[in-house]
């Protein structure tokens, strides 16, 4: 018989050596990851696996579309410096790695680690953090076609209530630096993990920098445990530094550097000869001029949050189509995308698809322009992009401890950061960066370096985390940079305020299961306590709405219908009850398919809330917290303004005088009702939801309460303990409802017919 006739015919398709089927020899079908020993793989031993036809995950057959994405990723930088990873990352336990952005670290590094760490084959995991949300979904579905793997099996994402993974399968996980923070909470030596990969590390985010000080001391205790901390800019000297001596075979010296040479182009700088008084209209004019004028290359357009960019987006299109109607033949088409992390996940991908083509063969050819948030300056790559425009801002995140105010405010972006966005420009053939302000203000104006959030963050979830895993010395935390004290003061009033910390600043029982809500202290506590009042349905409904980006949508062209449509569903006595009216409906009429849209409410928002509102349910149920509504309906929406006022009792502002301005209590802040807020009165006590710093201070989410009702002066005693106000008309007006109070309670303890003439003229007054 010859050896031709043993193959099987079925298994054509198969490389020659896996055809055989003789009986008298085995099959050899091989294992593709023969050999491969964790820890001890060389590049050499991997390169053939990616370049074989069997997916070794999987073993199925490699699709064509791994095989077209196979060719690009091997024209990354980080590919052809396999060899020098494998060698530091069998040698080390702690690397730190720079490497410009777009040169593959997030993608590929994360599978170099996997074909050495082998975690399918012992059950743990790779970890990927990302500071953000949107890099996080993006990045994993990327990396599952890279690995032609479905998304959610092997590759899969965690971000706060979305669990895209699968328990026993998935190997490679992405997920929000946030969401890892929590899992340490109840695994401290994030034991499931093999290999943890923080990322992003420039950026400095609050999670992240926890995350360092704890995997710290993690890496000490175990010596199985790898870390890589990878960073887009120079900035790796402090890391490398911070992670000295770490490891537990006892090396010495700075951690290791892993450096992946940019292959960046050159991009030349333009400034504005003057400040521009309104940097949107400049940036939707620099995208005109570089559309008209310059040659073909793709736009990238840094603005600071989505209704900014939608506005743009829609200007920018209404404007290029006049161009082209006017000069067909010299203006292309253009595409404009917006890109936010709020923006559902099939919107976001469209920031990848190549720019529209000409209308004609010979015609000038199209332009894709993105306008996007700081996303695009290191967490996402856009390839094809030759013109950035920035306009020198960003959102950014500012904490007063004074005034216990946290907001998000349109500010200065550093040099560091716009040298990230001018960086943009380069990564597939020299380009152009157009700042928009004037070069003295780059050098005299911008700072050197974004602070890092610890300095400018509340504190108080991240001092209950840091609790609950048992630091309890805050000050003497191994923190990259300390924060200031006066703000972990803040956090930690704040949590004894709310009777998570007792007052020795240990976690009491209700801290315990507060800090299991992946929810502000606030909101959990109000969650917690809400059984109490009978309505713990509703108010897990109003955590669900608060926690899900802005259901209302307000279209530009169509204010007036939208705030009319805003109306119908308005509670009277507050934007919480509207909260719950919305979702309450939007139940109601879940077989309308147009209702949402008609009501004007974004009907993914709503979605996610239903499913927020899911996932706290169960972690209610998993500490017996009863789910309950009051039967009397004349209570129902008070018992709910009464709990609220339990988790925010110290978000609650007094009227001053009749101009409708409120002071903050004890913070003294003026303030006034946000624009949206739908309160019919201005009544004398409001609770807030948020402080937003805008043109001037604003209250958002405003609800109608009550110091009659006592919650204040019971449930928030230590708070409203009236020697510790100021002096001011809050004071006086609480003093009275307090004497009013204590008067009814004396009243109580007097004879029947007692005949004092003071209390009952005030009965009278009372009627
Ligand atoms: N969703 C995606 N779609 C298409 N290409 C992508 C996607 N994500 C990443 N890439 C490609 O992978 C390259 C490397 O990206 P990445 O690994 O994120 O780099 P780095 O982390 O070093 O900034 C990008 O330049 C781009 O070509
Ligand atoms: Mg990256």
């Amino acid at each position: 018989m010859s050896k031709a006739s043993k193959e099987n015919p079925y298994l054509a398709h198969l490389p020659a050596d896996q055809r055989y089927t003789g009986s008298s020899t085995p099959p050899t079908v091989k294992e593709p990851l023969y050999g491969f020993l964790p820890r001890r793989v060389k590049g050499e031993q991997v390169r053939p696996v990616l370049e074989g036809d069997v997916n070794p995950f999987t073993k199925k057959q490699h699709s064509n579309a791994y095989k077209k994405i196979l060719e690009a990723r091997k024209m990354l930088p980080v590919y052809a410096q396999m060899d020098d990873f494998y060698k530091m990352f069998t040698e080390n336990q702690a690397i730190v790695m720079v490497g410009e952005t777009g040169s593959g670290k997030t993608t590929q590094i994360p599978q170099f680690v996997a074909y050495s760490d082998l975690p399918h084959t012992k059950g743990k995991m790779i970890a990927c953090t990302q500071p953000r949300r949107v890099a996080a979904m993006s990045v994993a579905k990327r990396v599952a076609d890279e690995m032609d793997v479905q998304l959610g099996k092997h590759v899969g994402y965690s971000i706060r209530f979305e669990d895209m993974t699968e328990p026993g399968t998935t190997f490679l996980k992405y997920m929000t630096d946030g969401m890892l923070l929590r899992e340490a909470m109840n695994d401290p030596l994030l034991e499931r993990y093999s290999t943890i990969i923080l990322d992003e590390a420039h950026e400095r985010t609050l999670a992240t920098d926890i995350l360092m000080g704890l995997l710290k001391g993690v890496v000490k205790k175990r010596s199985d445990l790898k870390l890589i901390v990878m960073s887009a800019t120079l900035d790796a000297v402090k890391f490398q530094k911070y992670f000295g001596n770490v490891s537990s075979s006892g090396n010495s010296g700075p951690a290791p550097l892993f450096k992946v040479p940019g292959r960046t182009h050159p991009v030349e700088v333009f400034y504005t000869q003057e400040p521009e008084p309104d940097y949107v209209e400049a940036a939707i004019r620099t995208v005109l001029m570089i559309h008209r004028a310059e040659d073909p290359g793709d736009v990238l357009v840094f603005l600071t949050g989505e209704e900014e960019i939608e506005d743009s987006c829609r200007k920018i299109k209404l404007e290029a189509d006049d161009l082209i109607n006017q000069d067909p033949d010299s203006v292309g088409p253009l595409v404009c995308i917006p890109l936010y992390s709020s923006l559902p996940p099939q919107q976001q991908q469209r920031i990848f698809d190549p720019p529209p083509s000409a209308r004609s063969e010979s015609g000038p050819p199209g332009r894709k322009v993105i306008v996007s948030t700081n996303i695009a300056e290191t967490s996402l790559t856009i390839d094809g992009i030759v013109y950035v425009v920035d306009p020198g801002f960003s959102k950014q995140k500012v904490y007063n401890p004074r005034i216990r105010v946290e907001s998000l405010l349109v500010s200065p972006i550093s040099k560091a950061s716009a040298q990230q966005r001018a960086g943009r420009a380069g990564r597939t053939r020299p380009g152009k960066c157009f700042r928009l302000y004037t070069e003295k203000d780059f050098m005299t104006e911008l700072e050197e370096q974004t602070h890092p959030e610890i300095l400018r963050s509340n504190l108080a979830n991240t001092v209950l985390e840091l609790v609950k895993l048992g630091i309890k010395d805050l000050v003497h935390f191994d923190y990259v940079d300390a924060p200031a004290p006066e703000t972990l003061m803040r956090a930690l009033e704040l949590l004894n305020y709310l009777a998570a910390l007792d007052d020795s600043g240990e976690l009491t029982e209700l801290g315990r299961i507060m800090a299991e809500f992946p929810l502000d202290p606030q909101m959990a506590k109000m969650l917690i306590v809400s059984p109490e009042f009978k309505c713990s349905n509703e108010i897990l409904t109003i955590v669900a709405m608060l926690s899900v980006p802005n259901v209302f949508i307000r279209p530009n062209n169509q204010r007036k219908e939208a705030d009319a449509a805003k109306a119908m569903l308005s509670v009277p006595d507050g934007d919480h009850l509207t909260l719950l009216n919305v979702y309450n409906s939007y139940k109601q009429n879940m077989h309308d398919k147009n209702w949402a849209w008609s009501n004007y409410l974004s009907a993914r928002a709503l979605a996610q809330a239903d499913n927020v509102r899911l996932q706290l349910e169960r972690i209610m149920e998993r500490f017996g917290i009863e789910l309950s509504t009051t039967e009397d309906e004349r209570k129902f929406y008070e018992n709910v303004r009464k709990t609220l006022v339990c988790g925010f009792f110290m978000q609650v502002a007094h009227k001053e005088g009749e101009k409708g301005s409120y002071l903050t209590v004890k913070d003294n802040q003026v303030v006034a009702l946000h624009p949206s807020c739908g309160l019919e009165t201005q009544p004398e006590w409001v609770l807030f939801n948020e402080f937003a710093l805008t043109t001037r201070p604003y209250l958002r989410t405003v609800t109608d309460v009550k110091p009659e009702w006592h919650v204040l002066l019971e449930y928030a005693a230590d708070y409203y303990d009236l020697k510790t106000f100021p002096d001011g008309e809050t004071k006086r007006a609480l003093t009275r409802v307090q004497n009013k109070r204590l008067g009814k309670i004396v009243r109580a303890d007097e004879p029947r017919n007692g005949t004092d003439e003071r209390s009952k003229k005030k009965r009278k007054k009372n009627n």
